[in-house]
């Protein structure tokens, strides 16, 4: 008896202290003092001189995100069909060509489909065209009543465990304050959205739906997690819009919220396809320096969404100062293309401090790369974007995309893009 009550307060020491461990610092006061890496010194100490010592250099940085914070994604040899399941010429009351494209992935007897939903200007041609994934179906990004409602939803939602109304059709529009697609039309810009629970459902399955499942890989500690799946079913989208003929693939921005945007920052550094970056307020494992230990950490992402990253990551939990990289690393790997990376002033969650120090610690090799210094070394104030090949603002307000936001990436690109603004 005695024996057992040892263990059980045993057990509750435990827990008090590990649950301790993971509240978040909120005090500037309270940031350790921490090193950063040097995105341009070589592993060997020797320094990165030239832009192609920086390609040598980008390769060493990459293989470190993909071995100890994402995972390695797999080559995709398997095969690709798409089939446009619908086109409306007169969208969004008559400025939008809209169509619907369900993408099937196909590795050996497996098969996986991904519906895209993509708004291109009526009477415009080789726009800039923002491709994100969206958090509760592309049904839910548009008011129009006749998107299409996934079918991986319908009848599947016991199978997943998925608790949620999102397979509901009243979830029709319940994101478009985050897509504000007559805005982005007006503006002469195209949108492709995909749903990222089409490529994985967002919750620890142990890997077994989702793209996971198209490969046989035995998993280990460096295999892919979430966030790379959904980075790698972006650059299977950009597969498919390199075959659409209304697109202009060299001018396609991936973009995303939250832990969308850790997922576009992934993407954007993986596959140099995609002509520039946004991230939205993603925090964490995105554009915040984890080294900072500031809000949400790499011990508190783990624990609580221990699918997202491969497990080499969990090594860091409250050992952020071992780890080899850091955040605004994952930012060089994206130059010499732009990366906007957007703050709110409200999402201490997120650290937008952290957020911003990733841009200016990136900023030496966007110099070097001939790219020009990001202008800032002190947090703007609010509302007042900082614009370069780095592109940073933080807003008043909550985690969220809102119309703001969405003006200032468009600002910046129309420029980058030379799109009338
Ligand atoms: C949680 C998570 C964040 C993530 C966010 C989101 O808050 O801790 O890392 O960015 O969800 O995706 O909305």
């Amino acid at each position: 008896m005695k024996k057992l009550t040892l263990i059980l307060i045993f057990f509750i020491v435990h827990s008090c202290l590990f649950a301790q461990s993971f509240v978040a610092n909120y005090d500037e006061s309270k940031v350790p003092p921490y090193t950063l890496p040097d995105p341009l010194i070589f592993k060997d100490g020797k320094p990165v001189k030239s832009k192609k010592d920086w390609r040598k250099r980008r390769k060493e940085i990459f293989s470190l995100f993909e071995k100890e914070v994402f995972g390695y994604s797999p080559q995709w040899i398997g095969s690709t069909k798409s089939e446009i399941l619908s086109r409306k010429d007169g969208a969004l009351n008559g400025i939008a060509k809209r169509k619907e494209v369900r993408l099937e992935l196909v590795n050996g007897n497996k098969t996986i489909s991904l519906n895209i939903l993509i708004y291109l200007p009526k009477n415009s041609k080789d726009v800039p065209l923002f491709l994100g994934c969206n958090f509760n179906g592309n049904h839910a990004v548009s008011t129009e009543t006749d998107v299409l409602i996934p079918d991986s939803w319908v009848g599947n939602d016991k199978n997943l465990h998925i608790t949620d109304h999102r397979a509901n059709p009243e979830g029709r529009g319940k994101e478009a304050s985050r897509w504000p697609l007559k805005e982005i039309i007006s503006r002469g810009f195209g949108v492709a959205t995909v749903y990222y629970g089409d490529i994985d459902p967002d919750f620890d399955d142990g890997f077994n739906n989702g793209v996971h499942q198209l490969f046989d890989v035995k998993r280990d500690s460096t295999s892919w997690g979430s966030v790379a799946a959904w980075a790698w079913g972006l650059s299977r989208v950009m597969d498919y819009l390199e075959t659409d003929r209304e697109i202009n693939t060299g001018k396609v921005i991936v973009m995303g919220h939250s832990r969308l945007g850790k997922a576009a920052l992934w993407a954007g550094a993986a596959d140099e396809r995609f002509a520039m970056v946004v991230s939205n307020n993603s925090g964490c494992g995105g554009a915040a320096l984890s080294k900072r230990i500031f809000g949400e950490t790499v011990g508190s992402i783990n624990n609580a969404f221990p699918h997202w990253y491969c497990m080499n990551f969990r090594k860091y939990n409250q050992k952020e100062e071992l780890l080899p990289v850091d955040q605004h690393e994952l930012l060089s790997l994206i130059a010499p293309r732009p990366v906007y990376v957007a703050s709110a002033a409200e999402d201490a969650w997120a650290d937008p401090k952290g957020e911003f120090l990733s841009c200016v610690f990136a900023s030496p090799v966007y110099e070097l790369l001939g790219e020009g210094k990001f202008s800032a070394s002190d947090m703007p104030p609010l509302n007042t974007p900082v614009l370069g090949t780095i592109s940073y603002h933080v807003r008043p307000g909550k985690h969220d995309v809102t119309l703001y936001d969405w003006n200032c990436y468009m600002d910046f690109a129309s420029g980058y893009f030379k799109l009338k603004r």
